[in-house]
């Protein structure tokens, strides 16, 4: 039985994710998505809302699980059984940091391998923080987030009073 954890902030989850999501739990026999509540920074969405998200958009999927997460990777894995850890590469850019934090999280606890998948070509220039940039100017941020997602966006920018262009 294969557990592995596709950790991230999800601050949004985009398509980009998703992509990842349902890749991985194709080949795993259950995926759990790791939603990292970082008290060192401020995200758009609350942890709660994040997962309340991931929920929503991956409730078909059977063998996926949302679990928040604070505190080290490495150790969320241990507890949750994981053997696996999942992250999605979309360009060289993002090579340094994910060997960088691959490499620590083995010297750590070397039961527990990285793999990577290769973002889809459709999403390889997405990322969260470009969505909320669009959304903060009222632009279209439809063909970047599930939907139901590109609703709650738009809503916490109108509660906060956050969009740039009024
Ligand atoms: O979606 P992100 O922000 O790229 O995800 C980064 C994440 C959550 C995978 C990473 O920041 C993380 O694992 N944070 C938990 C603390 C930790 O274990 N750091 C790695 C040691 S190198």
């Amino acid at each position: 039985m294969l557990r592995a954890i596709y950790p991230g902030s999800f601050d949004p989850v985009t398509k980009g994710h998703m992509d990842i999501i349902e890749r991985a739990a194709d080949i795993a026999d259950e995926l759990i998505v790791g939603v990292l509540q970082n008290k060192a920074k401020t995200p758009l969405f609350s942890v709660e809302e994040r997962v309340t998200m991931l929920s929503e958009v991956t409730k078909n999927m059977k063998n996926v699980k949302i679990v928040p997460f604070e505190g080290l990777l490495i150790d969320f894995a241990q507890q949750m059984d994981a053997k696996v850890i999942v992250r999605g590469l979309r360009a060289i850019t993002d090579f340094e940091y994910e060997l960088q934090m691959s490499q620590t999280n083995r010297k750590l606890n070397s039961d527990v391998e990285t793999i990577f998948l290769t973002t889809s070509l459709d999403y390889s220039y997405l990322s969260s923080t470009t969505v909320k940039e669009v959304a903060s100017f009222g632009g279209d941020i439809s063909q970047f987030v599930p939907k139901f997602v590109a609703g709650k966006i738009t809503e916490k920018i109108r509660e906060r009073g956050e969009n740039k262009n009024e």
